[in-house]
């Protein structure tokens, strides 16, 4: 078995390589002057394991590309961060539904798909090869035994957030809205008072920034940490967050950023180990 690293997911490619004691397979990607990609693996057959995740639609044309290139072998796409997940409906008449397609191509080609705390259950839903990781665990594991309050930004959140705020051994609550009239609405945590308290927002993606800073502005805390799975901090996110008085953001390595402080290399590791035992 060879571990194949995608161009988006060099470091983790390789730290699950070492936590499996296996090579990575050596890959050459190159972009032509008139912008299309071109992908080359070398000595390689049996079983490899791409990893790739799919922060833009490059990576999907990368990651379609390792697929023919590994056309000789069985394949295990992992795609710590999956990509177009969060179309996962129709909202309007005539949209595609964009991991469904992400999904019926990605499993045209892989015997099975590992992949990191998908958007959502529907987008979940389209795939058949899916083994799904949880990483929620880790981010609570990171704050083990600290002094803090975990805050999910909404009710849809707040599932994943107990996960990791059981892990850590802290309190946890989420943001509520409630209409006081026409024109105003306030937010709050449901039950827990935040006041002089150290809090971390944990949620799956921070994307633009936009929900974290919203729900920083009106936590009356002492300060204001941001946890996330997937930073995928487009738009200058980062900065927008400590413009905001958010003193730390960390993540995890299914995007690899400089906020990346926990990997889930073992979580996938053992995961790839299982499904080939
Ligand atoms: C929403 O359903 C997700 O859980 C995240 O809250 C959202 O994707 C974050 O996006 P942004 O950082 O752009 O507010």
């Amino acid at each position: 078995m060879r571990i194949v690293a995608g161009t988006s997911s060099p470091l983790l490619a390789k730290r699950i390589a070492d936590e499996l004691g296996i090579k990575l397979a050596k890959a050459t990607f190159k972009r032509f002057p008139d912008g299309e990609l071109y992908v080359r693996v070398e000595d390689i057959d049996g079983e490899a394991v791409i990893v790739q995740s799919i922060t833009s639609s490059d990576d999907l044309v990368y990651l379609m590309l390792l697929f023919d290139a590994l056309e000789s072998c069985n394949v295990t796409a992992v795609i710590p961060y999956m990509g177009y997940a969060r179309q996962d409906k129709r909202f309007f008449d005539g949209e595609a539904i964009s991991i469904r397609a992400v999904a019926r191509l990605i499993e045209s080609y892989a015997e099975r798909v590992i992949s990191v705390n998908l958007h959502s259950r529907e987008a979940a839903s389209y795939f058949k090869k899916l083994e799904e990781v949880d990483a929620m665990g880790l981010i609570g594991e990171h704050y083990k035994g600290q002094d803090i309050v975990m805050i999910s930004p909404d009710l849809g959140s707040l599932e994943r957030v107990r996960r990791a705020a059981e892990e850590a051994g802290c309190e946890y609550d989420y943001l509520e809205k409630r209409r006081i009239d026409a024109e105003h609405v306030e937010v709050s945590p449901k039950s827990l008072s935040v006041e002089g308290k150290r809090v971390v927002i944990v949620d799956d993606i921070i994307s633009t920034g936009g929900t974290i800073v919203e729900a920083a502005k009106i936590l009356n805390a002492s300060s204001v940490e941001a946890a996330c799975v997937h930073a995928v901090l487009a738009s200058n996110a980062l900065n927008k967050l400590y413009s905001a008085g958010v003193s730390r953001v960390i993540a995890t390595d299914t995007i690899e950023r400089a906020v990346s402080r926990i990997s889930v290399a073992k979580l996938i590791a053992e995961t790839v180990k299982r499904e080939f035992s």
